[in-house]
């Protein structure tokens, strides 16, 4: 470590007299040099079993990414790889390379990755490599990559967890320093990732309430394309913190090279992507620098978000698979355990409801054969009762004359009906009408001197500060404590950040959007480790709240209050481009009864199944129909949950929509097809499966049918091979409209 001992004694002394300094500088200058060229063949390789992201400290000592893409074969053609010479061939263009952790007022002209005004007002920072390692972690390899600056005691270690099988890398970096007083951070990237293609095609998910992950996709040209967002919290309500990037082509399912990336953050993002003067195309995953300056102690470790990338040379559907096994294998709060299936009440009572009408919703939760039965929004608060959403939020107790017996009560009655009992809450707000406004007006985020505006008549506590962290976990831990038998937390958050001020950060207000963030985490950790067996849904406003830092405490998420099956079809197809459909929470409701409760049925069975129904608007066959689903969802859980996805006909391209889930030993798969509004007469094509195994024989049978229905497929009742079923296909589409068939493949 040449280079860092130097850097160190340099900066001890930077203070004294001119001379010194300059002596100083010289020395360090011949340091730097010497340690360049002992560190000239310095190559990192991060693998994974399909991906190479090749790392070389150039001549210079500083790190430049010199490959990323299918994985090589002979080691030795490492150092075929020249750091700068991705620029073009001209003179001094060509010198820039790709430096993998760029700071602001080098000689790059385009996006860095770090800025910080240190002590002495420079506003530049230039990273040089110091030291690699690496070490075996759950799942893959880790390589930590230490870089300083030659000028400030400024320290930055890049992460990188490799994850060989399912072709994951996991990014994000730490940065700290040593000078006397705190630095400002104004750029803070979690990583950057440089390609060289003829073409960039970047596939986007916008959202709002009940819109969620809609996919749209543009050519990247010449400048930048920013995704962010700065709504603080119910942070992704406008757009998620998740993209695709063609490379040479536009995504496609099945074929080319894809970046998926994800960034795990529950706050603001911000995602750029720049192609530069030579079409090149960088791409930099952050935290949104808005309004956050942050000032960083000395010795303190400014650490970034996780970003999560899989580059797939299959298709977007290939890279979805990545991304679904390495969730549930490394990621997702018990990732590898089952789920309870659900009724809640929500879109059903509404905030009217009684003990006696819940405990009645119990024993139709039963009935239905669902796992149990999930209260929503309005059973607290006293001195101002949670009749609407106008009032109660933050008095976190029954409201007694509704439920007078508590919830004790309620997880009595949930027992008598023989199922589990889980409960709506939103702990990070308050209503203005509340008693704990009352008492802690100054734990709200408000501004002092401008007229408040909210949100759906609430505000956002401010998670900043420890004391408000505090009582945020009392409310799961008050509910937990009094009733240990609570099996079920939906979490929710319908608010953005409005009247952005922290009364506890006072003169650091820089810090507000960050630490808001990282004090959630704080709660949801604790929450975690002391209730580590307790599923929970987080939920947000619908889908505004779908990372991968928060699905650590969460098993699975709301997708989006629009249940109309039609909306949900694309809303589900979008979300499991990134998220494993166990995490992925899917209600039959009233939302578009122009449907058959088939339909509704049918496209929630594709993710993690619930009901948000009254049972007495359905007819004795339709109840029928959805016991038999509920049943055949958990019968068939191996490989919807836990198997692998298929996407195969996107409603985005036709009038119809179809997948197939398969088991881990490809005994069994299930398909899904639907008629969305096909047009007259239009050409119907068989649907080719995939995944399955060629050489097994499959029994094809239709499932989920209406009680007094048969199957009207040809295919019912037939053995067919997977070679044939995966090149043939099956005709499962027709000229209906919102009409839907499951089949059900077994191996003989
Ligand atoms: C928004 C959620 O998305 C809904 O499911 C419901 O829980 C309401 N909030 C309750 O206020």
């Amino acid at each position: 470590e040449i280079g860092s001992g130097l850097v160190g004694s340099e900066m001890c002394i930077r203070d004294r007299s001119y001379t010194m300094k300059n002596l100083l500088v010289t020395l360090f200058a011949f340091a730097s040099l010497t340690y360049a060229h002992a560190a000239e063949k310095e190559t990192i390789r991060i693998s994974t079993d399909n991906t190479d992201l090749v790392l070389q400290v150039g001549e210079n000592g500083r790190l430049y990414q010199t490959y990323l893409g299918e994985k090589l074969l002979h080691q030795q053609d490492l150092q075929n790889f020249r750091w700068n010479i991705h620029a073009g061939s001209d003179g001094s263009v060509s010198k820039r390379g790709w430096e993998v952790y760029s700071g602001s007022g080098n000689e790059d002209y385009f996006e860095p990755a770090i800025a910080i005004t240190h002590n002495d007002g420079n506003p530049s920072t230039i990273l040089y490599y110091v030291s690699s390692s690496s070490k075996p972690v759950e799942g893959g390899t880790e390589t930590v990559i230490n870089l300083r600056d030659n000028q400030y005691p400024v320290d930055v270690a890049l992460h990188y967890v490799a994850y060989p099988k399912e072709n994951i890398i996991k990014t994000w970096s730490e940065i700290k320093h040593q000078e006397k007083k705190p630095v400002v951070l104004s750029t803070y990237a979690s990583t950057m990732l440089y390609f060289n293609n003829s073409s960039y095609y970047l596939t986007e998910f916008s959202s709002d309430w009940a819109k969620e992950a809609q996919m749209s996709s543009q050519q990247l040209q010449f400048g930048k394309k920013v995704i962010d967002t700065k709504l603080g919290s119910r942070a992704a309500m406008h757009t998620h913190p998740f993209f695709e990037v063609g490379l040479d082509q536009p995504v496609n399912e099945h074929q080319g090279d894809v970046l998926m990336g994800t960034l795990g953050w529950t706050g603001n993002f911000r995602f750029t992507f720049e192609v530069d003067n030579v079409g090149n195309l960088r791409v930099i995953p952050a935290i949104n620098p808005y309004a956050s300056n942050y000032e960083l102690k000395p010795n303190e470790v400014f650490t970034t978000p996780e970003f999560i990338f899989t580059l797939s040379y299959d298709g977007a559907s290939q890279g979805s698979r990545n991304l679904h096994e390495w969730a549930r294998n490394y990621s997702l709060k018990d990732g590898k355990g089952s789920r309870l299936t659900l009724l809640n009440n929500w879109e059903n009572t509404g905030f009217n409801f009684n003990q006696e009408i819940l405990a009645e919703l119990m024993k139709e939760a039963k009935h239905l054969g669902v796992d149990m039965f999930l209260l929503d929004d309005g059973w607290f608060a006293n001195k101002y009762p949670r009749k609407d959403d106008h009032a109660g939020l933050g008095d976190w107790e029954v409201t007694h004359d509704k439920l007078p017996g508590g919830i004790p009560a309620l997880v009595k009655a949930a027992k008598d009906a023989d199922v589990k009992f889980g409960i709506w809450i939103e702990p990070e707000m308050v209503n203005p009408k509340s008693e704990l406004f009352e008492k802690h007006p100054d734990w709200a985020i408000q501004l002092p001197n401008r007229e408040t505006y909210y949100y759906r008549n609430q505000l956002v506590l401010d998670l900043s500060n420890p004391k408000v962290q505090d009582y945020v976990y009392g409310v799961v831990e008050n509910i937990m404590q009094e009733n240990p038998d609570v099996a079920f937390f939906k979490w929710d958050c319908n608010s953005p950040i409005t009247n952005i001020y922290s009364a506890y950060l006072k003169d650091k207000q820089g810090l507000l959007y960050i630490d808001h963030v990282r004090g959630i985490y704080n709660v949801m950790k604790r929450v975690k480790a002391n209730y580590p067996n307790v599923p929970m849904m987080l939920c947000s406003g619908g889908g505004a709240r779908c990372d991968y830092e928060a699905l650590k405490y969460f098993t699975e998420f709301w997708c989006s209050d629009n249940t109309d099956p039609v909306e949900r079809l694309y809303i589900q197809w979008g979300f499991s481009q990134f998220f494993p459909v166990k995490a992925m929470d899917a209600h039959v409701t009233s939302w578009n009864k122009a449907t058959s409760i088939k339909f509704r049925t049918d496209v929630a069975s594709m993710c993690k199944l619930g009901f948000d129904i009254g049972l007495k608007e359905l007819t004795a066959d339709e109840l029928t129909y959805c016991q038999t689903a509920v049943a055949n969802w958990k019968r068939l859980q191996n490989a919807i949950m836990d198997g692998d996805q298929y996407r195969l006909v996107s409603p985005y391209e036709e009038n119809h929509m179809a997948l197939n889930y398969v088991s881990k030993d490809a005994n069994k798969a299930v398909l899904f097809a639907y008629d969305i509004h096909p047009r007259f007469q239009e050409k119907l094509m068989a649907v080719k499966l995939q995944g399955l195994d060629p050489d097994k024989q499959y029994k094809v049978e239709e499932i989920n049918l209406m009680p007094a229905a048969t199957s009207r497929l040809e295919a019912n009742g037939k053995i067919y091979s997977g070679d044939y079923l995966m090149k043939v296909g099956l005709n499962v589409f027709g000229f209906i409209h919102t009409q839907s068939h499951v089949v059900e493949l077994t191996a003989q």
